[in-house]
């Protein structure tokens, strides 16, 4: 009775984690080298879990977008490519001082081609 009853609950145990596991997006995202190359160079230093600026790292963070749940990775791609469009990132008073800084026109369709793409596959 007891042995059963362990099982039983294992097995339950078990169907309540299946979810979590098939929700996981790891993976499912790529951030090929060319892509990654600009986001190194132009996005990193504001996105990343170091940062020390608490605003760009909540809102989106580089090291944690290729492992976390596909609906989030959807959202965040979303976001990209919002700010790729708007043409709002990074932002203009960091550019001011760093002009260099600024995405060139070819920068920015590919990463719009890149996120556009990336949202697809986690939204399927
Ligand atoms: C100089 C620092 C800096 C750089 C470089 C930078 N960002 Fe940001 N980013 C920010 C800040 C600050 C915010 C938060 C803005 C706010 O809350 O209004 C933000 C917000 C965002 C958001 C969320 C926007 C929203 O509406 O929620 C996205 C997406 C984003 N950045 C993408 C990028 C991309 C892509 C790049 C590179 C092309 C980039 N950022 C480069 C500072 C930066």
């Amino acid at each position: 009775m007891k042995k059963s009853m362990t099982y039983v609950l294992l097995l339950f145990g078990g169907l309540l984690l299946l979810p979590a596991f098939t929700a996981e997006g790891g993976g499912k995202v790529k951030i090929p080298k060319k892509i990654n190359s600009i986001i190194q160079a132009k996005c990193y230093g504001c996105h990343n879990t170091e940062s020390k600026n608490k605003r760009p790292k909540d809102k989106l963070n580089w090291d944690e977008l290729t492992s976390m749940p596909a609906d989030q990775q959807a959202e965040k791609l979303a976001d990209i490519q919002k700010v790729l469009e708007k043409g709002s990132m990074p932002p203009d008073r960091f550019l001011e001082k760093q002009p260099d800084m600024k995405l060139t026109d070819k920068e920015t369709a590919n990463m719009k081609k890149w996120a556009a793409k990336m949202g697809k596959r986690v939204s399927k």
